[in-house]
């Protein structure tokens, strides 16, 4: 069978910043309570769209690679905030990256979207589908925030990352996979005023979220497929170099951290700067982590990750040779003209 690795990345965070205690003054809440229930101390918000987010990281990380868009076989999106209901929003990046040969395709999974992406991908080139895949998480979910809503104003951001994923015959890659999903959790966390339901209603858009059920399967849900997915790996659970964990909650990720009796430099966190950005926050943290030095060849990895559906999932990957770019690019978003916060506020306006 032919593996799966993953042989570039990149990510693009749009440039408008909030931080809490701006948030702070349109959201009934403050900079202590948000530090100490999530570790998030600043978000991102999108002044472009989603899709021109998912294409940056896209080039970023076909440079990272070495690769060309005519490379490409398959375009996966894993999103929640499309641009649009239809198209994709993997059909927009074909087009913003001239990836002609591609064909594409959205996958809504929630915060799980990366993990669920990759399995696509994974299974694409187990069956010679497609040789190279380029994944992509990539989320505007701030669009979706009613500033009144504080239990879930407060806790999301905008962003995109991405990873080439290449055929290899040799044993790196994707190890092992596990997912799942129970829909019968599906009220626990779920966005009203949006989709076919809707139309006709008076129901206004919004994150609505009963924080503490999810809070629980994320922790229970996460610790056991970290678990497993090593297991099946056949690793033990001190063979792991680097847990790559969605970013929902410092102290998800803390308990994530305490089951595998990990140290800290073992899970990697970046909440705090960017919130949650659903399914993109593995690429990014994955993009991030590679920057930073935190990743070596053959490094023994698991991506993790919990979302709405309920949905959950975990890959265990070794890393390949490549821990640096073979090439970049300067390309960045266009200058914004307002700032983040006006950017909520606007939103929040539309609303009425
Ligand atoms: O990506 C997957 C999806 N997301 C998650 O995994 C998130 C999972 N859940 C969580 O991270 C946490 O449950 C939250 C951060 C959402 C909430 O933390 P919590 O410790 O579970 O707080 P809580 O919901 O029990 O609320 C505690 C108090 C309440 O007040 P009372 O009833 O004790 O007086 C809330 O009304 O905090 C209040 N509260 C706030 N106060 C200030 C809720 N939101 C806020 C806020 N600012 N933004």
């Amino acid at each position: 069978m032919r593996n799966a690795t993953i042989t570039g990345w990149g990510r693009s965070v749009p440039q408008p910043v909030v931080t809490n205690d701006e948030l702070a003054t349109v959201v009934d809440t403050s900079d202590e309570w948000i530090t100490t229930r999530s570790g998030i101390k600043e978000r991102h918000v999108s002044h472009v769209q989603n899709s021109d987010m998912a294409t940056l990281a896209g080039k970023r990380a076909l440079a990272a690679a070495g690769l060309d868009p005519l490379d490409i076989d398959y375009i996966i999106v894993a999103t929640c905030t499309p641009d649009r209901q239809i198209p994709s929003t993997a059909c927009y990046v074909q087009a913003k990256l001239g990836a002609t040969s591609a064909a594409a395709s959205d996958i809504n999974a929630g915060c799980t979207g990366f993990v669920y992406g990759l399995s696509m991908a994974q299974g694409l080139i187990a069956t010679d589908a497609a040789s190279r895949v380029l994944l992509i998480g990539s989320e505007r979910i701030t669009a979706y925030l009613d500033l009144e809503e504080r239990s879930t104003a407060v806790l999301f951001g905008d962003g995109a990352g991405a990873v080439v994923v290449e055929a290899t015959d040799e044993p790196i890659g994707v190890q092992s996979m596990i997912l799942g999903a129970d829909g019968t959790s599906a009220e626990h966390l779920t966005a009203t005023g949006l989709g076919t339901e809707f139309i006709g209603t008076e129901s206004r858009l919004a994150v609505v979220m009963d924080g503490q059920e999810v809070f629980k399967g994320a922790v229970v849900k996460m610790g056991e497929c970290t678990v497993e997915a090593a297991k099946r790996a056949e690793w033990s659970e001190s063979d792991i170099d680097l847990v790559i964990p969605h970013q929902a909650n410092i102290r998800i990720i803390d308990a994530v951290r305490r089951r595998l009796g990990a140290d800290e430099e073992k899970v990697y966190a970046n909440i705090h700067k960017y919130g949650n950005t659903s399914a993109a926050t593995i690429p990014i943290a994955l993009s991030e982590a590679l920057d930073e030095g935190r990743i070596e060849a053959g490094d023994r990895l698991i991506l993790v990750a919990f979302g709405a559906g309920f949905t959950w999932g975990a890959s265990a990957v070794v890393w390949g040779d490549r821990v640096t770019p073979l090439g970049t690019i300067d390309e960045e978003h266009p200058e914004p003209t307002v700032t983040g916060l006006d950017i909520m506020k606007q939103r929040q306006a539309a609303f009425r």
